[in-house]
């Protein structure tokens, strides 16, 4: 035990191995765990509960900020320990688990989940496991590097067990930002007006009572590669960066533009690698999640400030952003992901949303979620609280998946995450529509011209023209609309 982790000396008492950890789970409990796209996510607790699920019947609902690192999803979900998981992941074991229905996925905005919490929508938390830096004197936690639904995990829970992970050094303090906002109808105006706005306290409130026991653990975040931009992503961002060029020259932009948000995936991680060679300045985020290109912005002196709730980035990035926290301190903070994802401040603030879509339709409705409409991904995490509440909301994806066998602009999409009210701008390595203020018909011909894969335009030509000669605000041929997705399923391509 490293002394200087817990200030609250009576705490001291509580530490115990993770192994003992587990024994306090019991068959149905429902867990609320930190952990946000691999970051600050709890390391061995959660593990040591999967390997006794492993041995005796074992069954959790479990929570989460979003999706977990180090296989902990997966190994969970091989034991047959979830009932329940809510509200985003990622791992592609759990992702077969739930599409062959062993187990319910609830998948939610993340900007949502402490909200139903707190108003008892949701079942209540009966152990928060929750990954900390610190215990300070008053029994409050400092978290690591994602703030989650955190606050909402540990005030609810009956009882809660911190893992401190010693391996994130306790300089940490003091860039998280935490504010509460309380119940409706008295809930607190959030008041960010800028990313760099701070309104809160450094750590979370914590009842030292709730704690049953303390974990010590020297477990990195799980880093991933950075994957390079290829021809598609590159052209994809060079549209992006030409369109805020061109918003700059009329006026309706400055060269910082509005604070940036940008989606997870290799496609927004080259988006924002793109404004390091734009001639933009002094750019900002009000985001969710910060990866790679954050850093390299804020390196190059390109970007002034960043606001998230979590970091998911390179090991290269994770060294170098553990080895230089004063340099950053003045650059970067976490908040809780109820604020990071606050509608009230995305609108306030005028954020721009570049989010990317499995598939796109001719209209601009977007699916983010479903694999031909009915296998799950990963989940919509925040792209609705941005799309729905952004100055500009941005799509971006590859006109085609699966060499061309897919294309990803089909008649209507086959699940509705966003929907075309939501939707400014389309962008494919084609081109970008900027559907702003266009009506469905008029957005048609745009998204045809610029973003469908030639394979694919004569095709969706003929659709268009004989539903539009039917008539109707938004025209279709209702027996024809999947026709795509149903011949895909039968012969392997979507191509007649
Ligand atoms: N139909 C079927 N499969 C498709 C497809 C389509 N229309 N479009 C893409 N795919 C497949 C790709 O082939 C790829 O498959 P693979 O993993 O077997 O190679 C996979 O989907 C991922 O696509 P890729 O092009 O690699 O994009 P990505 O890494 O940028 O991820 C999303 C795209 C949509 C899955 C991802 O961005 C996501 O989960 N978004 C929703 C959540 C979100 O936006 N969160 C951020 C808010 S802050």
């Amino acid at each position: 035990m490293q002394e200087d982790r817990i200030l609250r000396s009576a705490l001291k008492s509580k530490v115990i191995s993770a192994e003992e950890s587990a024994s306090f789970f019991k068959d149905g409990m429902v867990v609320g765990a930190s952990g946000f796209t691999r970051g600050g996510d709890t390391k061995v607790v959660l593990k040591e509960l999967a390997k006794r699920a492993q041995k005796e019947p074992l069954k959790i609902q479990l929570f989460t900020g979003a999706s977990l690192g180090h296989g902990t999803d997966a190994d969970l979900a091989d034991a047959n320990a979830l009932i329940k998981r809510l509200p985003f992941q990622v791992d592609a074991i759990l992702r077969k688990h739930i599409n062959a229905e062993d187990l319910l996925f609830v998948d939610q905005h993340l900007g949502e989940t402490s909200e139903l919490l707190i108003n008892g929508d949701l079942p209540k938390i009966d152990i928060a496991v929750i990954e900390a830096t610190q215990i300070l004197e008053d029994g409050s936690i400092i978290p690591t590097t994602s703030v989650g639904n955190n606050v909402a995990f540990m005030d609810m829970a009956d009882k809660v067990i911190i893992e401190i992970n010693t391996a994130i050094p306790l300089e940490i303090r003091g860039f998280h930002d935490i504010f509460q906002q309380g119940k409706a109808p008295h809930k607190k105006i959030i008041p960010i007006t800028a990313s760099d706005t701070r309104i809160g306290t450094e750590s979370i409130p914590l009842d030292p009572e709730k704690i049953i026991g303390i974990v010590f653990h020297d477990i990195t975040d799980m880093t991933g590669d950075i994957v390079p931009p290829d021809e598609n992503t590159a052209a994809i961002a060079s549209h992006i960066l030409d369109f805020l060029g061109n918003e700059v020259k009329k006026g309706r932009l400055t060269k910082s533009l509005l604070p940036l948000q940008c989606g997870i995936g290799k496609v927004a991680n080259a988006v924002m690698s793109g404004f390091l060679k734009g001639d933009f300045e002094n750019l900002t985020m009000y985001s969710e999640v910060l990866q790679d290109s954050t850093f390299e912005l804020i390196d190059a002196g390109k970007m002034d400030f960043a606001s998230a709730t979590s970091m998911t980035v390179s090991k290269g990035c994770y060294d170098k952003f553990m080895n230089n926290l004063e340099t950053y301190r003045k650059n970067v903070v976490f908040r809780p992901q109820n604020i990071s994802n606050a509608a009230e401040v995305i609108r306030r603030l005028g954020v721009i949303g570049i989010n990317t879509a499995l598939e796109v339709d001719l209209y601009g409705n977007v699916n983010s979620t479903h694999v031909g409409g009915t296998k799950m991904m990963n989940g919509i995490g925040g792209s609705g609280d941005f799309a729905r509440n952004a100055y500009m909301s941005i799509f971006v994806t590859s006109s085609t998946a699966k060499d061309n066998k897919i294309s990803s602009v089909v008649p209507m999409v086959a699940h509705h995450d966003h929907t075309e009210h939501d939707v400014d701008v389309l962008v494919t390595e084609k081109g970008l529509a900027d559907l702003r203020g266009l009506a469905p018909i008029e957005r048609v011909p745009i998204i045809i011209n610029n973003c469908v894969h030639e394979d694919y335009k004569d095709e969706f030509l003929d659709y268009f023209n004989r539903a539009k000669a039917k008539g109707g605000q938004t025209p279709h041929l209702l027996d024809e609309v999947y026709k795509w997705h149903t011949r895909f399923n039968e012969t392997g391509s979507m191509k007649a």
